[in-house]
């Protein structure tokens, strides 16, 4: 039959295709992979994949590139080196944006025994590889960190505000972690592969602090060495470490201190609804006493001034990471009254009820007040400051 005998010629052909394919490609396991997370890189892949092949000679190596769609097509880029270069892929993720996650991504994707991390944008020191393989091989270290604060680094040619907010960054991290590590912010380290596995799935992912998520979450102490480089400046491109980042690691610091069963968000959310009622009592005295307005008139416009303070309040602070612009202000804005009106509504409910119920009138109102707060923020949390989608 037609379909029969087709069958047969394929499987004619792959035989035929079989063994020479068997014979080109070369077989050997990689030693290290080199896990290279990249957004908007596309300038910088050439060169960086030059640098590593110059400096890895005599290593089994391989490359992978975790690139979040990146729009200037950093992907299609190390795809068409890798057509020429097997041991060089790219693993390309849709919808998702995020440093930490990319590289664990990335980290996981590889059979090495030895896996490390570096940016794409030649700012790490590649001529360090080598040595971290060696040591990693030959002493009893489960880790080794470029470091730009042990004696013989440094951070180049930053100005004072990147590098004072990088030493605070630091000096806050090295709090976090019971480690000696005097760069916890690197992001270019190299470690045992087996390491990550056993602790993927405790790290957050979260932002940019991967090397202090692995020190915080592994079990014990890690061995581990800093070596000195000194921090290059960028090639092309730009820098993706914006003020969202920072907040991120803030809001991360404060509740690692505040503990796990108060978000911090919560308590961000709760001081600037106490702030509303200093607002509110201010509207109140300038109209009622200063303008001579109806009380019931001079209550319902502090009551919406209030509002709206916290509404700006929240969404240049509490939510800095998700801010709301343009017109989704607007809609933000108008969620949020309508989210903490019904609080109110509740709250003086829940109030009046208990006090009904022979409550303490204090007590009453701070309960209340609790049921209210609590609903405002887990309404406005879901309704005015969505989780965004990965742009
Ligand atoms: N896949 C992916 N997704 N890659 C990303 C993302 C992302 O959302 N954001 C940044 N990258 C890539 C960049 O393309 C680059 O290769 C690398 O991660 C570092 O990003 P930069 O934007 O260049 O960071 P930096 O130079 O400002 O920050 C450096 O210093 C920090 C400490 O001061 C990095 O080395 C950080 O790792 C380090 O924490
Ligand atoms: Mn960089």
């Amino acid at each position: 039959m037609g379909w029969w005998r087709a069958r047969r010629r394929d499987l004619h052909l792959s035989d035929a295709i079989l063994p020479e394919a068997a014979l080109s490609i070369p077989c050997r396991a990689p030693t290290l992979a080199v896990v290279i997370p990249t957004y908007n890189e596309a300038e910088n892949v050439p060169l960086i994949v030059e640098r590593l092949r110059a400096v890895l000679t005599g290593i089994d190596w391989e490359l992978i590139f975790v690139d979040d769609d990146s729009p200037d097509g950093t992907a299609q880029r190390v795809r068409a080196i890798a057509r020429a270069h097997p041991q060089i892929r790219v693993l390309q993720r849709i919808g998702r944006r995020g440093l930490s996650s990319a590289c664990i991504e990335g980290m996981l994707a590889t059979s090495a025994p030895y896996v490390a991390v570096m940016d794409a944008d030649l700012q790490h020191d590649e001529t360090l590889l080598p040595t971290m393989l060696q040591q990693l091989r030959t002493e009893p270290l489960e880790i080794v960190i470029g470091s730009r604060y042990v004696a013989g680094g440094g951070v180049g040619d930053w100005d004072d505000q990147r590098a004072s907010m990088s030493r605070l960054a630091t000096r806050l991290g090295q709090r976090l972690i019971k480690a000696d590590l005097k760069d916890p912010m690197s992001g270019f380290f190299m470690l045992r592969t087996e390491l990550l596995q056993d602790d993927a799935r405790e790290l957050s992912g979260v932002g940019y602090k991967l090397l202090l998520d692995l020190f915080a979450t592994h079990p014990g102490p890690l061995r581990f060495r800093e070596l000195p480089y000194r921090f290059r400046p960028r090639h092309a491109g730009e820098s993706k470490l914006d003020e969202a980042v920072v907040w991120e690691y803030l809001l991360m610091l404060i509740q690692k201190w505040v503990g796990p069963m108060l978000p911090v968000r919560f308590i961000a959310f709760s001081l600037i609804g106490a702030s509303g009622v200093l607002v509110h009592m201010l509207v109140l005295w300038i109209s009622f006493k200063l303008a001579d307005t109806s009380f019931l008139v001079a209550q319902s416009v502090a009551t919406l001034v209030a509002m709206t303070t916290n509404f700006f309040l929240n969404n240049l602070f509490t939510y800095r990471d998700r801010r709301l612009r343009g017109w989704d202000l607007l809609r933000g804005w108008f969620s949020f009254v309508i989210a903490c009106s019904i609080g109110a509504l509740a709250n003086v409910g829940i109030a009046s009820w208990l006090f009904e119920a022979h409550s303490f009138w204090v007590l009453s109102a701070l309960a209340g007040i609790l049921v209210g707060v609590v609903w405002n923020y887990a309404v406005t949390a879901v309704y005015t400051w969505k989780r965004p989608k990965a742009d």
